[in-house]
């Protein structure tokens, strides 16, 4: 059948995607749209004008305005910082990937460290290598305060299942947010509050103007550092520009924080050289505190297209003026 109309049916999938699952992504998509429909950056070929979605991570800048008629853009993570700076950004409406597996392996990595500080861990591990039997005074989970900053999906997730386990927890959002069970305070206004209550801090904050560098010396002194807990420590799984490594380390070395647990950092890779690397109370992971299965995350961006060729609104766009 040839098509009478000066613009291509425009349904075929581009796949342009950094980092170790790129090809996973590219055979999932295969075998959900068939060959035909998917083409993978950077061997998909020019001119670009029969793609209408595209499933973007670490794309190129400029990648996306060369697709004329784009109608949605999947962002393969739940950060969209990397998509949003990239200047030629087409206005089509951009869904970020939410869902419950994301929002339970971030959980995990987030319950994972506020146990590693609640129950001294790391002090065990240095008493191990020195065969050294010494039991230290414990607190019960009750006794300490974790505070969270950023209550979206994520960060309501991980707020129920740190309360199931026993924590007080308070969170902190941009805007007045209710949780049930949760102390939540919100704004500029809000947060000294919460980080004098605070001995946990669990960050989960979106890179936005607004939130670049947030976590720095100023605010890590307001920690609470007398609680139960045993000293104030940060753990860091939303975005690294959210931080200043340098405050980090000034901060655990004059004792405002005991440590720091950190899955993302303002430049990635971390280099080689940072002191991050090598500092006793710092715990440091390679940005994947929240890899969701990618045959989850495919099967979703399948949905929200069925959705689209309904004429269905797209579920959990982001809003260009907020960031995220
Ligand atoms: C990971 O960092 C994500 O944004 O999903």
């Amino acid at each position: 059948m040839t098509r009478q109309s000066s613009v291509p049916q425009a349904d075929a999938i581009l796949l342009a995607a950094g980092g170790a699952q790129a090809e996973l992504y590219a055979s999932l998509l295969r075998a959900r749209f068939g060959a035909q429909r998917v083409r993978v950056w950077p061997h998909a070929g020019e001119p670009l004008s029969d793609i209408g979605y595209a499933c973007l991570w670490n794309a190129p800048h400029g990648l996306p305005a060369r697709c004329p008629h784009l109608k949605a853009i999947f962002n393969l993570g739940a950060g969209a910082d990397h998509l949003l700076a990239d200047p030629e950004l087409p206005g089509v409406p951009i869904v970020r990937a939410v869902h419950r597996d994301l929002s339970m392996r971030v959980t995990e990595y987030v319950a994972l460290h506020v146990l590693m500080f609640h129950r001294r861990q790391r002090r065990y591990d240095e008493q191990q290598r020195a065969a050294v039997w010494q039991a230290h005074a414990q607190p019960g989970a009750g006794e300490v305060a974790v505070g969270i900053m950023g209550l979206g999906h994520i960060g309501q997730h991980a707020a129920g299942v740190l309360r199931a386990l026993g924590f007080r927890v308070a969170g902190w959002s941009r805007t007045p947010k209710r949780v049930p069970g949760i102390d939540v305070h919100h704004g500029a206004g809000g947060l000294d509050a919460f980080l004098a209550h605070t001995e946990i801090l669990v960050c989960l904050l979106p890179a936005t103007p607004q939130t670049e560098g947030l976590l720095n010396l100023a605010l890590l002194r307001k920690l609470r550092r007398d609680g139960a807990a045993g000293g104030a420590c940060l753990i860091n799984a939303g975005r690294g520009r959210v931080q200043v490594d340098a405050d980090i380390i000034a901060a655990l070395d004059e004792g405002a924080l005991a440590g720091a647990a950190l899955d993302v950092f303002p430049v990635e890779p971390l280099p080689a050289d940072s002191p991050l690397w090598r500092h006793p109370r710092v715990t440091v992971t390679p940005h994947n505190a929240g890899d969701i299965a990618p045959e989850i995350l495919i099967e979703e961006v399948a949905r929200q297209i069925a959705r689209c060729e309904r004429g269905l609104p797209l579920e959990y766009t982001i809003d260009r003026a907020r960031g995220y």
